[in-house]
């Protein structure tokens, strides 16, 4: 990629995953490179400047220990050709990297009951409003003793490393789990110039409402003391301008996007994510992915067959339920579809700590052998289901399916669905829910389902397995265009251009 647009301040960066982690083998401490969207999306920058720093949560054991190993000061490690750690200068590429350590309760609490059941749930509207009881008095605790805790501790590291630099840098802090970080480090350096980044769908002032007074309140206020706060959308920038107006009373301006806090502006901007498609085409052009295709071609194409795929986290807004209950009627409302279209899903368990995560792992599991028990034809069954994180794997599915479903309930962006738009070769269909974030780049190339309607999702995927080929290519290479020319790089060099203009360098 060419240079990076030049920055003039230091930068640090804070996301829960960071861009390394560490681990143990028979051998002794391994290294490997974080995955996610968010962590590939910024370790190019991080890895380009001289002076970053990315601030992150100890994830592993050996994180840890690693990062008592160096007094909980920042370390550095060398990402290419072999991620390392080193302690003098880099020979190549590295990451400055600063581990936070938390008690583990506290961690807990922040991370298992506050980020993910209720921060999650209620930004992907998925928060329970008959059943569960809200909030009980153990959330309202785990609230000060866990998500504040943690916060206060990412935010000090934060402070001490801008401190490092003199009190002056651009700090970028990414996503849910830090809401109330902001507004602290701009109390300790008034100097900073600071965007919060929200990597998940932001609903109206309403959805808020479920949270007490006193907490929504902070959680927004916390985030004011941001000078932009980044969205993928519009409509998602609009709906936090909302929430200042309605939850706090503060003066807005819908048109402008913005919010005034005291002497401040506070701006909402949306910056659509994207992907890397010169780091996909490479992948994509591997022995390793070549071997995966010649087998899925194998299993799942031969005889003018048809291949339908699935790529997600098991994630309750995922909707991989109601995936697979459209895929059922459809193949009980078109029985010639039988043995004809396969449905491949590579599902990765995600925060399986969550009660709610663990029991949709069991629901997918015994609704897909239902499914197959129903339909299996000439012992070939219709969905093959597959726990498992193998990105070659994935891009091997993307290359070659027909259709891909998208059917999240509510979605930030949703990259799976641009990463196919690149690398499919077989004019594959992008069947993508309206609530996901890449809808409104993409929907006009794309079959539009709507994540609560299985006789809808069922008639949409029929629409897509049965298009004109010569009409899948054509949507395809549309789609292909709209993500190539709006790429990753640029959702980061339009907000680095938007800092530096805050800054007054332009
Ligand atoms: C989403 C969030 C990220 C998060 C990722 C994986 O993409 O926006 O912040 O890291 O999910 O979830 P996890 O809980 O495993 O970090």
């Amino acid at each position: 990629m060419s240079d990076f647009i030049p920055l003039d301040l230091p930068l640090v960066l804070l996301s829960n995953r960071g861009p390394v982690s560490f681990d143990r083998d028979t051998a002794g401490r391994t290294v490997g490179r974080g995955a996610g969207g968010l962590v590939s999306a910024l370790s190019g920058l991080a890895e380009h400047l001289d002076d970053a720093v990315w601030v992150c949560g100890a994830a592993s054991e050996e994180d840890a220990a690693v990062a008592a190993e160096h007094s909980g000061s920042s370390i550095l490690v060398q990402t290419h050709p072999q991620p390392r750690l080193i302690e003098g200068e880099a020979e190549g590429p590295a990451i400055r990297v600063r581990l936070v350590v938390t008690d583990p309760s506290a961690y807990a609490d922040f991370y298992s009951v506050w980020s993910n059941p209720i921060l999650w749930f209620i930004q992907h509207g998925l928060y329970g409003r008959t059943l569960s009881p809200v909030l009980t008095r153990a959330e309202h605790d785990a609230f000060e003793n866990g998500y504040a805790t943690v916060n206060r501790a990412y935010a000090d590291a934060v402070v001490d490393e801008v401190r490092a630099r003199g009190g002056k840098a651009l700090v970028l802090l990414q996503d849910y789990h830090f809401y109330l970080v902001a507004d602290w480090v701009r109390e300790q350096c008034p100097d900073v110039v600071l965007t919060h980044f929200i990597h998940i769908p932001w609903p109206g002032p309403d959805e808020w409402r479920i949270l007490p007074g006193d907490i929504r309140e902070r959680l927004l206020r916390g985030l004011l003391g941001s000078d932009v706060v980044g969205f993928h959308t519009r409509r998602y920038a609009r709906n936090f301008v909302l929430c200042a107006a309605e939850l706090l009373g503060l003066p807005t301006d819908l048109e402008q996007l913005t919010v005034t806090v005291g002497d401040r502006l506070v701006r909402a901007r949306y910056y659509p994510i994207s992907v890397d498609p010169a780091a996909l085409d490479a992948t994509q052009a591997s022995e390793e992915v070549a071997a995966h295709i010649a087998m899925l071609r194998y299993l799942f194409l031969d005889d003018d067959r048809q291949l339908i795929l699935r790529v997600d986290r098991t994630d309750p807004s995922k909707n991989v339920v109601r995936g697979f209950l459209a895929f059922g009627t459809l193949l009980d409302q078109h029985p010639e579809l039988v043995g004809k279209v396969s449905f491949l899903a590579l599902l990765q368990p995600s925060r399986t700590d969550v009660p709610e995560y663990a029991d949709y792992i069991a629901l997918i599991g015994g609704l897909v052998a239902e499914i197959n028990a129903r339909h299996t034809k000439e012992g070939r069954q219709p969905i093959d289901l597959r726990m498992v994180e193998d990105f070659p794997l994935a891009v091997a599915a993307y290359s070659i399916c027909d259709v891909l479903i998208v059917n999240a309930i509510a979605d930030g962006m949703n990259l799976v669905a641009k990463e196919v738009a690149v690398v499919n070769r077989r004019g594959g269909v992008l069947a993508l829910s309206e609530m996901a974030g890449a809808h409104e780049e993409l929907g006009e190339f794309a079959v539009t389902l709507q994540p609560f309607d299985v006789q809808q999702m069922a008639d949409a995927l029929y629409t897509a397995l049965t298009m004109p080929m010569e009409e899948r290519h054509r949507r395809l290479a549309a789609a292909a265009e709209q993500v190539r020319t709006h790429d990753v790089r640029r959702w980061l060099d339009d907000q680095l251009v938007d800092l530096r203009r805050i800054a007054g360098f332009i």
